[in-house]
């Protein structure tokens, strides 16, 4: 479906109970007929919580004082290896934008994950880069590359980020990492402060012209500490509806049931897939470190070990008629 077939402005604000549900419903419907009753398990290892940005919503903006860590190569290896096992195909190497990280040092990671685990797709989601960086890092042997565009919107953008970041770069990156043969993600935060339904709007329409393979959203959560300490969640059902109108736009796409979802509302994730969602990222990052990742207040993030974690979520989704395929999940021409 494209933006001007669907009545954006009545789907994002109707309190008409059926016609939500409608919604929903549809985007299950058209997710099943592309991937069936499969939702796909990705491993989501948190390797650095150091950045050298300063975002106005994110717990680990510069500025904040808190414990900083790196993962190393091994304990990466290690994180993957126990993902392995546990049959998951995807590993998401998330952090910071950490000057530490530099070309030589990712490209050895990713090369030696891909020798090691060849029948693994590597994604990243490591901030901006230079075109340059993000080629040698797909020569490395990375499939995919996440990176929320946060929002469409210029202005908006300008409220949430400081100055020394741009609208325009970040946007460029997205279309180099295109360019580049990555699979894509971009996204953006629901309910994140500015918002209105205008700006949300212009992602969706943004969304529907650059068609990236995955797109990641999830409520916006007060991050103690940042500037906007103060503003209000955003709406689980508000979020829910744009995961809807994500699949309607985008039947192929690869829409994750976010960790935000699951940490404002303990069936979050599962409502995300009765709305169309059709991923989920387990986190498989060392114990110690998890907590530390705290972009958001209350941020998900089980006293378990990784195993126990993927074996209660394989089973919640069984539970609703899904299945976890061992697989990279890779997008549906
Ligand atoms: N609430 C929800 N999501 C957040 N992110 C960063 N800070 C927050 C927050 N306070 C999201 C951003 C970023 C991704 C890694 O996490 O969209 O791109």
């Amino acid at each position: 479906m494209n933006m001007s077939s669907l009545d954006i402005d009545y789907l994002l604000t109707t309190s008409d109970p059926v016609a939500v549900d409608n919604l929903y419903e549809q985007a299950a419907a058209l997710r099943d007929s592309v991937y069936g009753h499969n939702i796909f398990l990705r491993g989501l290892i948190e390797i650095s919580n150091h950045c050298r940005n300063n975002c106005l919503y994110c717990g680990i903006r510069r500025e904040l004082k808190t414990q900083r860590y790196r993962l190393t190569k091994e304990q990466i290896l290690d994180c993957c290896h126990t993902g392995h096992e546990l049959g998951f195909r995807t590993f998401v190497l998330q952090g910071g934008e950490d000057a530490w990280f530099t070309d030589e040092v990712l490209c050895d990671w990713v090369a030696e994950i891909k020798r090691r685990f060849p029948d693994c797709a590597v994604t990243l989601s490591l901030g901006e880069r230079g075109r340059e960086s993000f080629r040698r890092l797909r020569e490395a042997g990375a499939d995919r590359y996440l990176l929320r565009h946060e929002t469409a919107d210029a202005t908006h953008y300008a409220r949430l980020h400081p100055s020394e970041m741009s609208f325009e770069h970040r946007m460029q990156c997205l279309r180099d990492l295109r360019d580049l043969g990555y699979q894509v993600g971009t996204g953006f935060m629901v309910g994140s402060p500015y918002q209105t339904l205008e700006t949300l709007k212009k992602d969706l329409a943004f969304i529907a012209d650059f068609r990236p393979e995955m797109v990641g959203i999830g409520p916006f959560i007060p991050a103690t500490g940042t500037p906007f300490e103060q503003h209000s969640a955003g709406s689980i059902e508000l979020t829910l509806r744009l995961i809807a109108i994500l699949r309607l736009l985008l039947p192929n796409a690869l829409l994750p049931a976010t960790t935000a979802l699951g940490t404002l509302h303990p069936t979050g994730r599962e409502r995300a897939i009765a709305a169309g969602a059709n991923v989920i990222m387990p986190n498989l990052s060392p114990q110690d470190t998890r907590a530390l990742y705290s972009i958001y207040n209350n941020k998900l993030s089980t006293g378990s070990e990784a195993a126990e974690t993927v074996a209660d979520i394989r089973a919640r989704l069984k539970a609703i008629g899904f299945e976890t395929p061992v697989d990279r999940g890779d997008f549906k021409r």
